[in-house]
């Protein structure tokens, strides 16, 4: 059975379509990419799966159940984990506190009351503090635990963000391009991780534009182009399909 299954999803801004009709089903265990051009409508896409943005029409179901949009807070309780973009850590903290920040979601105290040095909060706050770093050591960034964000390089702001989705102990990771910014080495490390998240139970779907990383990692690609799926299929299917070609790969050097 599906683990997530995207039906019908339709978001507009003004005259725009930026997601067109679009569905398609995540098996649970499974790799699952989104691609295609820039603007296609990839990142609205995970904003209305993720309950960040309330889509027009359709309906996003998760784990059997049907999830209300415009919610994240549910989403993420339900068992969705996310990653953005655009990096978005709290510049004045340190590693383990943005990854808590994840973490605190699965604890019974709110994060900042578990701030707070009041006898009650303080266990919360070791628990938050251990899964934290179980997070970080998953990924072999332990180290840089004590780190303030700003002094960390690029590549490891997006592993710390990447800890905090997962310190949510998510069923299902979305990922928004994550390996934009990152060099070669980089990109080859993060693909090894992604199936280390894989192989820990936690099913993926990510929006990618390294198709390096996308065809080697996928189980399952979705094409999107101009906020319509085009095609869908496994990645050697994909590579050869004439209209993906066409719409995406052809004119797209990124
Ligand atoms: N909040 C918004 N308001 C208006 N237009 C938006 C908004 N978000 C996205 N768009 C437009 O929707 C289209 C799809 O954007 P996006 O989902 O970010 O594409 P992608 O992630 O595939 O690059 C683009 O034309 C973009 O300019
Ligand atoms: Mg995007």
């Amino acid at each position: 059975m599906s683990l997530l299954s995207v039906q019908g999803l339709c978001k507009s801004f003004g005259g725009l379509r930026a997601v067109d009709d679009v569905g398609f089903e995540v098996a649970g265990g499974a790799i699952k990419a989104v691609i295609g051009p820039n603007g296609a409508g990839k990142t609205t896409l995970f904003n209305l799966i993720f309950g960040s943005s309330v889509p027009d029409g359709g309906s996003v179901t998760f784990a059997g159940a049907h999830l209300s949009t415009g919610r994240p807070q549910r989403q993420v309780a339900a068992g969705m984990g996310r990653t953005f973009q655009q990096i978005r850590l709290f510049p004045q903290m340190t590693a383990i506190e943005n990854v808590m920040v994840g973490a605190h979601t699965r604890g019974r105290a709110g994060f900042l009351a578990s701030l707070l040095p009041l006898p009650r909060t303080r266990r919360e706050e070791r628990f938050l503090r251990d899964e934290a770093l179980a997070a970080l050591r998953f990924l072999g960034i332990d180290g840089l635990a004590g780190s303030e964000a700003t002094q960390l390089a690029y590549g490891e702001q997006r592993a710390v963000e990447l800890a905090r989705a997962l310190a949510s102990k998510p069923r299902l990771l979305l990922l928004d391009e994550p390996a934009a910014g990152l060099n070669m080495r980089e990109t080859v490390e993060l693909g090894k991780l992604i199936r280390r998240i894989r192989e820990s139970g936690v099913t993926v779907l990510l929006v990618e534009h390294d198709m390096g990383l996308v065809m080697g990692i996928s189980d399952e690609i979705v094409v999107l182009c101009q906020g319509q799926k085009i095609a869908e299929g496994e990645p050697l299917a994909i590579q050869k399909n004439a209209e993906v070609v066409r719409a995406y790969l052809g004119d797209e050097d990124a």
